[in-house]
């Protein structure tokens, strides 16, 4: 199995879909890697690594991709790019199926396979071949830094020679994966933190945390689908859910918010009027921005002030910390090929629940 790893063209993604490790890995396993020049450098991967790993370092995209059974991308790549790619060839990427109709047709017409990585299904057998997880993991660790950081005040309490300072109040909206790594590592720099989820069983994690449960009362085990995902909530319980954490955003310092409901516009949980009842100084991490935002007066991609409130609505929160995340994201990939190609020949096998639920394009059909 020749896997080539193109450079990551898209605007702000310093990722890249496999760090020497990974590429090691593959080696290994028997299969032979094509790196794109440069294509780790904005991650923290120089091309010398990736050739003590085993890999060959191609000039260019034509180059790298050249032979390849499997191209690993993190974005989707561009027409052009995918133009470029061996007809008959496995692509793996984010491929955000669901608004890449051009690029889809363009792949079936060229009998490219298409696995989108985003369409991993949720069963412990694929957890960790999950990027949305390991991202999503990112994210929530990274949404509280950029918080911390714009913060007028510390997080954590301090005893000192010029005064006591008390900790700050952090209130994680969304307790998933990102809004759990958010938690943690709020408590990790002292914040006393309170949380708030749909699901049932993200109490008992939030709890298990060490964190406050706002509004017990609001969750239900008919929150959550088959999947493990949220429902939209009806409009009373809506009313409800904004009713219990506009009784605690004022006392809050900073504010993560991770709520999301896939395939849908992110949940509206903080309206315009909460944000003016909130401290002045106060700070939004709104990391559902890409989705529309969980907060009316998000802007996505822009931190702006309103009624003395930072509002942050950061996009591809992931890429940057690119070295662990292309870290994580490599070894889901590897994992992936892993399971495709179990003695290093890959078929794609549609009856595989896993593969299955990928392929968005495969044997000239789009099937997305
Ligand atoms: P997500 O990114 O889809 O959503 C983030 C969080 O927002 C979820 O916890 C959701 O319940 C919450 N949310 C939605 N609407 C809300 C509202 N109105 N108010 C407050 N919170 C709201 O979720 P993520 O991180 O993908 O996790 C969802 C579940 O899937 C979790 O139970 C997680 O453990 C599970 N999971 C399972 C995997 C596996 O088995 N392979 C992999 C990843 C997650």
């Amino acid at each position: 199995m020749h896997v080539a790893v193109p450079k990551e063209t898209a605007d702000r993604e310093r990722r890249v879909a496999l760090v020497p490790d990974s590429v090691a890995r593959l080696v290994k396993a028997g299969a032979t890697v094509a790196i794109e020049r440069g294509a780790g450098v904005s991650a923290g991967y120089p091309d010398a690594q990736y050739e003590k790993a085993g890999a060959t370092i191609a000039a260019d995209l034509a180059a790298t991709v050249s032979g390849a059974r499997v191209a690993a991308k993190v974005q989707k790549p561009t027409l052009a790019e995918a133009a470029l790619l061996p007809e008959g060839c496995v692509l793996v990427c984010l491929l955000a199926a669901h608004t890449s109709a051009d690029l889809l047709a363009a792949l079936a017409a060229r009998r490219i396979t298409a696995l989108a990585l985003e369409k991993v299904p949720r069963i412990t057998r694929a957890q960790s071949m999950d990027v949305l997880s390991s991202q999503a993991t990112v994210a929530g660790y990274k949404a509280v830094l950029v918080g911390a950081a714009q913060l007028p005040r510390f997080l954590p309490m301090l005893t000192t020679a010029a005064g006591n300072i008390t900790p700050a109040r952090a209130l994680i909206l969304g307790a998933g994966v990102a809004g759990l790594q958010a938690i943690a590592t709020a408590r990790r720099l002292g914040a006393v933190v309170s949380a708030f989820d749909v699901r049932a069983a993200a109490r008992e994690q939030v709890m298990s945390l060490g964190a406050k449960f706002v509004a017990s009362e609001l969750v239900s085990s008919g929150a959550e689908t088959a999947g493990g995902y949220a429902k939209e909530q009806a409009g009373d319980e809506q009313a409800r859910t904004l009713a219990a954490i506009g009784a605690v955003l004022p006392e809050m310092d900073l504010v993560v918010s991770t709520a999301a409901i896939p395939g849908r516009p992110a949940p509206r949980l903080i309206t315009a009027a909460m944000v003016a009842t909130m401290r002045p100084g106060a700070v939004i991490v709104d990391v559902a921005a890409e989705t529309g935002g969980n907060c009316e007066l998000t802007r996505p991609g822009e931190t702006i002030e309103a009624h003395g409130v930072t509002i942050m609505g950061p996009l591809n929160l992931p890429s940057t910390t690119p070295g662990h995340a292309s870290q994580m994201f490599g070894r889901n990939v590897f994992t992936l090929l892993q399971h495709l190609a179990p003695k290093n020949e890959l078929t794609i096998a549609l009856d595989d629940e896993i593969t299955g639920a990928m392929a968005v394009v495969h044997d000239g059909q789009v099937r997305a």
